[in-house]
């Protein structure tokens, strides 16, 4: 089936319209045109904005900011294709261009047939040959945490479950390849792991991971963790790679369960991720942890848009202020999650908190995480930083 294409068309300065449009293939239904957009700052905002699925930039000739508007997206989006259209002579831009990240370039003016077929061109070289289907990628949220304990595996669950709740397709990756502890979190039995899809051997489809998928009621799939600790090491960073770019592109969302710290597996989950969140809990030991992990991900060039955080067990009475929390970590968290019986009791009954107590402070929490992937409205209600405030001088 041939997959609509999501194009977004931002003009620079200085270039004629009229040559643009009489390019676009507009007649072509496959390619769904989102937006046309004067300037490039213009076209950056609206592809913050818009489901975007190939960028277009039109520019009249050499121009350093077209290749850092393109080295920025791509660095943004690692599954958005980008094609650039010059108007003018593209001598000593060509090479340039496909270097900040472009799939591809055309002279302006041409045929609108030649223009669809680069599109579509650039598109199927984005989805990566080992894609079937050559649809766009969907997010992969990667849920970090340099610490054990601190929930992971928790917001795991339960950012997928709200999103499956929400009616999405979701997968969910146990990556804590030895203690994997997903299926225990979502009540289901581990009849078949990721060790059983390595051994089944031969080359990964979609249709054959769907088959070593275990599905809990909300609709959300879990591939399970192998149930043995020494079963790990059949698993490769190729293989998950592979995993990965299928599940993508066959799934709404994908998240990824970690063990803690950074491990080769969860490096290699990182790099092929669109998102990742880092848990962190309210405790001086554990904000210097999340810290450090947040610094792993600035040293690795992990763009920091791309990364939420978490704070678990964020309850105002350990007596951490939202300064100290900022003056550790660097950063206000993106979402806190309050400590809740009710969630160690969610785990015994295989029932996360978005599901099992959805009026919950703590299921709220996840659900405006979910809301942040998923674009619903949750987002901006209620959604920050409820620690108290530093009590002045005197007010004890
Ligand atoms: N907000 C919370 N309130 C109460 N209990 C919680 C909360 N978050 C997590 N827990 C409990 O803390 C324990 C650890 O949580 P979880 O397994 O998600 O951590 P983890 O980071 O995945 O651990 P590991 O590093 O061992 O994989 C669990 O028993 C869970 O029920
Ligand atoms: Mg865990």
């Amino acid at each position: 089936m041939t997959q609509t294409i999501r194009a977004l068309v931002a003009v620079d300065e200085g270039v004629d319209h009229s040559i643009v449009q009489a390019a676009l293939p507009a007649h072509r239904t496959e390619i769904q045109l989102v937006g046309i957009v004067d300037g490039l700052d213009e076209g950056w905002a609206t592809l913050q904005e818009t489901a975007t699925d190939l960028l277009v930039v039109a520019c009249t000739g050499y121009s350093d900011r077209v290749l850092f508007m393109i080295e920025g997206a791509v660095k943004q989006r690692a599954d958005l294709a980008v094609v650039v259209f010059v108007t003018g002579p593209p001598d000593g831009f060509v090479r340039r261009i496909f270097e900040a990240g472009a799939d591809d370039i055309l002279a302006l003016p041409t045929d609108s047939e030649d223009v669809a077929f680069a599109l579509q061109k650039a598109m199927a070289r984005k989805a990566g040959a080992s894609v079937a289907t050559g649809a766009a990628l969907s997010p992969m949220i990667v849920v970090l945490g340099p610490k054990g304990g601190t929930g992971k595996t928790i917001t795991s669950a339960n950012l997928a479950v709200s999103l499956a709740r929400s009616g999405h397709k979701v997968t969910v990756v146990d990556l804590d390849l030895q203690f994997g502890d997903v299926g225990l979190a979502l009540g289901l039995k581990p009849d078949k792991t990721v060790y059983d899809l390595v051994k089944a051997g031969g080359a990964l489809d979609a249709d054959k991971i769907e088959a070593y998928l275990v599905k809990h009621e909300s609709g959300a799939r879990v591939l399970m963790a192998p149930t043995r600790p020494d079963h790990a090491g059949v698993i490769t960073t190729e293989f998950l790679r592979d995993v990965y770019a299928n599940l993508r592109a066959s799934n709404d969302f994908v998240i990824v369960d970690t063990p803690p710290g950074f491990t080769p597996e969860v490096i290699a989950s990182i790099d092929s991720s669109s998102g990742v969140v880092v848990v962190g809990m309210l405790d001086t030991l554990s904000l210097k942890n999340t810290k450090l992990g947040l610094d792993t991900l600035e040293l690795m060039g992990y763009p920091t848009d791309r990364i939420r955080l978490l704070l678990n067990r964020a309850d105002s009475r350990v007596g951490i202020t939202q300064e100290d929390v900022v003056s550790v970590i660097g950063r206000i968290p993106d979402v806190m999650v309050p400590s809740d019986r009710e969630i160690p009791r969610s785990v015994n009954e295989g029932q996360p908190i978005v599901a099992a107590k959805s009026h919950s402070n703590a299921a709220k929490a996840f659900n405006r995480l979910a809301s942040m992937y998923d674009g619903s409205t949750q987002a901006t209600t209620n959604g920050r930083f409820h620690l108290k405030k530093k009590k002045g001088k005197g007010s004890k």
